[in-house]
């Protein structure tokens, strides 16, 4: 028995990092999964090691007809959605520079695939929910949802809305039974932090700053993302789910 059987899913920003690892464990629970992300090689590679019960599509998720075509393929594929994953998103080209040191082309970049994209992926999701009788919508933020960042602008800003976009959304659509809930790592390892893990310096520091002591892992979050995406989280809809080693409780 899997803890996702019979369910299907979409997960945006699939091809690499915690999305590709949510996809394989998600599969492995019993779930069908349509994977979506702009590195379509990445993306199909993910794909095909899954099998049968993955399909990869374009899906940039700041536009709004790529959004139709993942609801619509995860309808004709697999039959129906019950879950999506918003995960897909971007640092912007300079997340640790000081907030005036950033552009409006930038700000609007990051604003557009953390914030917009997720509001087009519930507003798209939530009719074929509705006709599967409820849902569960997962969407990623950041520890910089919650707090301030002493870097940056915008990736706090988009992380903070994605936020209370998520318990807006969970307000909503609650007595249809459409779940909504915000998820929000801490320092993990990905593709996305690369560039900060690699220096062994600013890695320390990370370290540092995280009680339980160690970086985190994309397991560490998918792990919290499948109980949200399961039955055994029924109850829980505009809750915000902290998966930081402590960073936050101190
Ligand atoms: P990653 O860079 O490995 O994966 C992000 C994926 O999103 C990539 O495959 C990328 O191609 C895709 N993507 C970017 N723009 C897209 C667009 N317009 N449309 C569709 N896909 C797009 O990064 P990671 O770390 O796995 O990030 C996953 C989520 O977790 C992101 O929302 C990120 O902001 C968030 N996060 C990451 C943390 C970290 O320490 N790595 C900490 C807190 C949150």
């Amino acid at each position: 028995m899997g803890r996702l059987d019979g369910k299907v899913a979409i997960i945006s920003g699939a091809a690499s990092g915690m999305g590709a690892v949510e996809a394989k464990l998600f599969a492995a629970e019993g779930a069908s999964v349509v994977l979506g992300d702009i590195q379509d090689e990445m993306g199909k590679a993910v794909e095909k090691e899954i099998g049968k019960d993955a399909a990869y599509l374009r899906l940039d998720v700041t536009d709004e007809t790529d959004w139709v075509r993942a609801v619509e393929t995860a309808v004709r594929r697999f039959g129906k959605l019950n879950v999506l994953v918003n995960n897909a998103g971007t640092a912007g080209r300079a997340p640790f520079a000081m907030l005036e040191e950033q552009s409006e082309e930038d700000w609007d970049r990051v604003m557009g695939v953390n914030s917009t994209g997720t509001f087009l992926g519930i507003k798209h999701a939530v009719p074929e929910m509705r006709k599967a009788g409820g849902g569960s919508i997962i969407n990623i933020s950041s520890v910089y949802g919650l707090v301030g960042s002493a870097s940056g602008a915008a990736y706090p800003a988009s992380k903070g809305a994605v936020r209370i976009l998520s318990k807006s959304a969970a307000v909503q659509y609650a007595k249809e039974g459409i779940r909504v809930n915000s998820v929000h790592p801490g320092f993990i390892e990905t593709p996305q932090s690369a560039s900060l893990m690699n220096d062994p310096v600013a890695r320390q520091k990370l370290v540092d700053r995280t009680p339980i002591g160690r970086i985190g892992t994309s397991e560490d979050i998918a792990y919290g993302v499948l109980f949200l995406a399961s039955d055994e989280s029924s109850y829980i809809t505009g809750a915000e789910l902290v998966l930081d080693g402590g960073i936050t409780a101190e």
